[in-house]
């Protein structure tokens, strides 16, 4: 019976995506642009796009279920809160906890790390807050929003923000980070996979480092939910978070993640309805958790697209999702060192280290004037220091070109991206 099973399990594995059909599903997807240039979006780690089955759930709720939610007594806002809290538990189940309550909507990632950071600074629990001796430890590769909530809260506080090194091929120094780890660091702040170099970082062991301190883990997982399984209980931090529109969903609603024993430990961050149980002249109770931190009238459309979204992606198989745009990303890194020259790729090249990310440079060339000409092909890419201005710093470079893959993108664009991408360098050199 288990043999079975796991011979079901693998084929399912290597079975790959029907990505015709898929494509099918995406309307924004069937354009020309720049009069004849089919659409090519390859900038999935800025944002995704949006399957007709999130986009109807959305007008659906427009059209026949929206109201506010856990406020009126009457049917519609009945019919709202069960929808929004449906989506809860959806959310909860896709990434591998049991208890819905330990999700928090929030407005995205940034909000979410704002949020705990903020709450943190907040709090008068000896364990967890931090205070003027205290450390609080990051790494070089974090995006902006895993960093400047931590230097305001050091700001609050004389914290003493840290940062541990990354290896030229963008990979965390683990001896670094075992000698940076000490009895000072209140926080360990990280995330699952960079969002520039797609290193993917070993969450569970860098988690289980940490916890033998007694430090406070927080995972941006911003760049790790939409394209693997994730499994929060598996990973066992402290604070998981992530955001609905890098995984088909709508923008203005994030995930906060975080243990019961933490979210009872901290304040809330804002103020307002819904986050009380009383309010009186002298002053508040707060509500139960997760309406404790949902102050104010929540992401309610955002929440039911966000639920048809992980609907979707349940349906086609996070395991596969990885698996096809590992193979995109191989094949980009492959074709681009064979038939570019002067061209760096960033990030490690090891089998299994990378996300769908690749980020590289030309020697001599702009990645903005890249981006801006090979557009005109129909190529979408981003370029710029994609917020994270330490982690150029410590490559040598201001700013890099990233092309980012999802489950609709195709073998067939990867070619035309790193044709147009000749094409282009032969303009501008
Ligand atoms: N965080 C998004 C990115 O990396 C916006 O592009």
């Amino acid at each position: 019976m288990n043999f079975q099973t796991d011979e079901l399990e693998s084929e399912h594995i290597a079975k790959p995506l029907d990505v015709q059909a898929i494509r099918a599903d995406f309307p924004i997807l069937h354009q020309t642009i720049h009069a004849d240039r089919p659409l090519v979006y390859l900038d999935n780690a800025a944002s995704t796009q949006h399957p007709r089955a999130v986009i109807e759930s959305i007008e659906n709720c427009y059209k026949q279920s929206y109201a506010n939610v856990h406020r009126g007594i009457h049917w519609l806002s009945e019919q709202s809160t069960n929808n929004y809290e449906h989506a809860r538990a959806a959310i909860a189940e896709f990434i591998g906890t049991q208890n819905d309550r330990e999700v928090i909507f929030t407005s995205g990632t940034t909000h979410a790390i704002n949020l705990v950071a903020r709450s943190i600074g907040d709090t008068s629990d000896p364990s967890i807050s931090v205070s003027a001796d205290d450390e609080i430890l990051l790494t070089e590769m974090e995006h902006h929003s895993n960093i400047v909530p931590w230097q305001q809260l050091a700001e609050r506080t004389g914290a003493t923000v840290r940062f541990v090194p990354m290896t030229d091929d963008g990979q965390l120094c683990m001896n670094s980070l075992s000698e940076m780890l000490n009895d000072k660091t209140k926080v360990f702040a990280f995330s699952a996979v960079s969002n520039v170099l797609g290193t993917i970082n070993p969450v569970a062991k860098l988690v289980a480092m940490a916890s033998q301190w007694g430090i406070t883990t927080v995972v941006d997982a911003a760049q790790h939910v939409p394209h693997e399984p994730t499994d929060v209980t598996a990973w066992n931090a402290d604070f998981v978070i992530f955001s609905g529109h890098k995984m088909l969903g709508p923008s203005g609603i994030g995930i906060l993640h975080g243990k019961m024993e933490m979210l009872r430990a901290i304040p809330p961050f804002h103020g307002g309805g819904s986050m009380i149980s009383k309010v009186t002249t002298e002053g508040y109770v707060p509500g139960e958790i997760p309406a404790k931190f949902e102050a104010g009238t929540p992401p309610i459309a955002q929440a039911i697209g966000l639920h048809a979204a992980v609907d979707y992606l349940n349906g086609i198989g996070l395991s596969q999702i990885k698996q096809h745009e590992q193979t995109l990303a191989n094949l980009a890194i492959d074709k681009l060192q064979s038939e570019i020259d002067g061209i760096r790729i960033l990030g490690p090249m090891g089998p299994g280290q990378r996300a769908g990310i690749v980020s590289f440079v030309v020697d001599g060339v702009s990645p903005q004037d890249i981006s801006l000409l090979i557009d005109r092909h129909g190529i979408a890419i981003r370029a710029g220091h994609h917020c994270a201005m330490p982690l150029h710093e410590k490559l040598g470079i201001n700013s890099s070109c990233r092309a980012s893959f999802y489950l609709y993108n195709t073998v067939e664009e990867v070619d035309r991206f790193v044709e147009a991408l000749a094409q282009t360098l032969q303009k501008l050199r």
